[in-house]
């Protein structure tokens, strides 16, 4: 038999196929806020239809839809009224397959979000169980005759609900909820609910989508208020629910949503059992931590200390989304240094312990560091997810309450309302921003995209980029060793050559030995940086203030 030699990436055709999340860029929208078709001022599927070929030219390979089933928006559609269909504001069931088609031609896969922690208090489901004891729906809830108090007393949103548990006048009874009131908790210990969540990921699979991202995942495990039930069996239903997936549509994946330590994510990967995504918030924090301090071995530590991941599992790593930048996982003295130096006013802060505040303006909207930062993200162990309006430096609003602040519509043009909707101003879903130097004249999608120079130019190229270096995604990753403290210096192996990343999280020029910091000798190929290194033999080189370099090390065969 001739020598076969072990394959370090999976064949091309199941990295596309089955393992196509494995090396991918995704891109988180809410449509409501993304294109308004119709004039209504809130977005809609036919609106993001007509935007499908912008996000196939940034390059995106998937995208997350947020909540747009239809609901009360207490919690910005993440109280569900009714789990197979399209809120009517946002368009129909059809319009929802028209843009799935469409985005298929493109090849841009969808990700939807599963929210079945919770329904929303107008869900049939809870109207009927209000009614009486013996509702057969009274067991999908969870009920007492007293508000319980737990030893864990874990309030998830802290200053905009105080409690978890609200009476109910109907019911004459407590209900739980672990998020706003609107939104009673479901039984998880319930066979029938888990039977009903089943039908609705199946619904959707079969509609096209190629995954969920399941919802308050770390939620759906705790026994709150269930004493009959073992915290085993709910872990379990993430068993359950990729088989299920899987039985449905063979590439399907589930990302769950876990703002947990390494230990609590392993929990959820369970040695490639359970979800096969994760979202990596351990290292969200360790970024932001690293980079407040200028301190590249807490995010050294941090990489290192992530959970092994099997074949089929992968990192989805952020920067933002559309909640808080949330620093629950770092100590209290931590903490404190990241919300100090990123949101100083009391006003940039929610529930004690996150940020209300995009990424361009927590930096001042120094391109620099928003491309450090890009550039750090997208070599991390794990694939990259953006947020709309991110890759055009888009800011927030400070005077929208809670977390409405990150939440404005996408800014398309300098034209009325930023080009998102030709509404009278007083009925757009959101108010676009307009103020100082992050509005809409200035910061908008069409001025960017005829300027070379812009940040939107340079992400497209850091997303192409990146999809070339399959290696980050699944690769062996090595983290070497600095000597400078703001200097991270990590590698991805392949079989013949290593793809090095040097990133300079300080605003000082920084030399550094390629021999001494452990980079291998060979043949140096550059592939991404914030400047020309023409000497590239050479052994000492100068990595600028918030500068990257991205090289590849042709191993000497000699
Ligand atoms: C997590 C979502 O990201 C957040 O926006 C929402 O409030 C909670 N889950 C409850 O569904
Ligand atoms: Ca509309």
């Amino acid at each position: 038999m001739p020598y076969c030699p072990p394959l370090l990436f999976p064949p091309m055709n199941d990295m596309t196929q089955q393992h196509w999340y494995q090396n991918a860029v995704f891109y988180s929208l809410d449509v409501e806020t993304f294109y308004d078709s119709n004039g209504d001022g809130i977005g809609d599927f036919p609106g993001l239809l007509q935007k499908l070929d912008y996000l196939a030219g940034l390059g995106i390979n998937c995208i997350w839809l947020l909540p747009f089933y239809p609901s009360p928006n207490r919690d910005n559609g993440y109280d569900v009224m009714d789990y197979y269909s399209v809120d009517p504001s946002l368009g129909t069931l059809g319009d929802f397959t028209i843009f799935m088609e469409k985005a298929n031609l493109l090849g841009i896969r969808v990700l939807i979000d599963l929210v079945v922690n919770h329904t929303s208090i107008l869900h049939p489901w809870f109207r009927d169980a209000r009614k009486h004891k013996d509702s057969p729906y009274r067991d999908y809830y969870i009920w007492s005759d007293e508000p319980k108090s737990f030893q864990r007393k874990n309030l998830m949103l802290k200053g905009e609900e105080d409690t978890m548990w609200s009476y109910d006048d109907a019911a004459c009874q407590y209900y739980l909820h672990r998020f706003y009131k609107e939104q009673p908790d479901l039984n998880l210990g319930n066979p029938a609910v888990r039977e009903e969540i089943l039908k609705i990921m199946g619904f959707w699979l079969k509609l096209g989508v190629s995954g969920l991202r399941v919802d308050a995942a770390e939620i759906m495990i705790e026994d709150y208020g269930q004493d009959d039930v073992d915290p085993k069996e709910l872990y379990s239903f993430f068993n359950d629910m990729r088989s299920y997936a899987l039985s449905k549509k063979r590439d399907a994946i589930l990302l769950a949503e876990v703002n947990g330590d390494p230990k609590k994510m392993s929990a959820f990967l369970d040695d490639g059992n359970r979800v096969q995504m994760i979202f990596n918030f351990y290292l969200n924090q360790h970024i932001f931590l690293s980079l407040v301090k200028g301190n590249a071995n807490i995010l050294a530590e941090a990489m290192n200390a992530l959970p092994a991941l099997q074949a089929d599992n992968q990192f989805l790593n952020f920067l933002r989304h559309h909640d808080e930048l949330n620093l629950k996982l770092l100590q209290d003295q931590d903490m404190n240094a990241v919300l100090d130096a990123l949101a100083p006013e009391e006003n940039m802060r929610i529930f004690g312990y996150g940020i209300r505040r995009r990424l361009a303006t927590m930096f001042q909207g120094h391109i620099g560091m928003q491309k450090l930062a890009y550039s750090l993200l997208f070599s991390m162990p794990g694939v990259p997810m953006l947020r709309y309006g991110d890759e055009i430096g888009m800011g927030d609003d400070l005077s929208l309450n809670g977390r409405t602040s990150v939440r404005t519509p996408m800014q398309w043009s300098k034209q009325r309302n930023g080009g998102f909707s030709d509404a009278d101003e007083k009925d757009l879903v959101h108010p676009v921003i307009r103020e100082n130097s992050f509005g809409y004249e200035t910061i908008n999608v069409m001025q960017a995209q005829h300027d070379d120079s812009s940040l939107l130019s340079w992400v497209e190229k850091l997303v192409t980029t990146r999809k070339q270096v399959p290696e980050i995604g699944i690769g062996k990753l090595e983290v070497l060793l600095s000597k400078n403290k703001p200097l991270l210096i990590h590698a991805y192996a392949s079989k013949n050559e290593k793809i090095y990343f040097i990133h300079n999280l300080s605003d000082q020029h920084i030399n550094c030995n390629l021999i001494e910091s452990g980079i291998e000798k060979g043949e140096v190929f550059d592939v991404f940086s914030d400047r020309e290194f023409n000497n590239d033999t050479e052994q000492e080189m100068c990595i600028n203030s918030y500068g990257y370099r991205w090289f590849r090390v042709e191993k000497n065969n000699a």
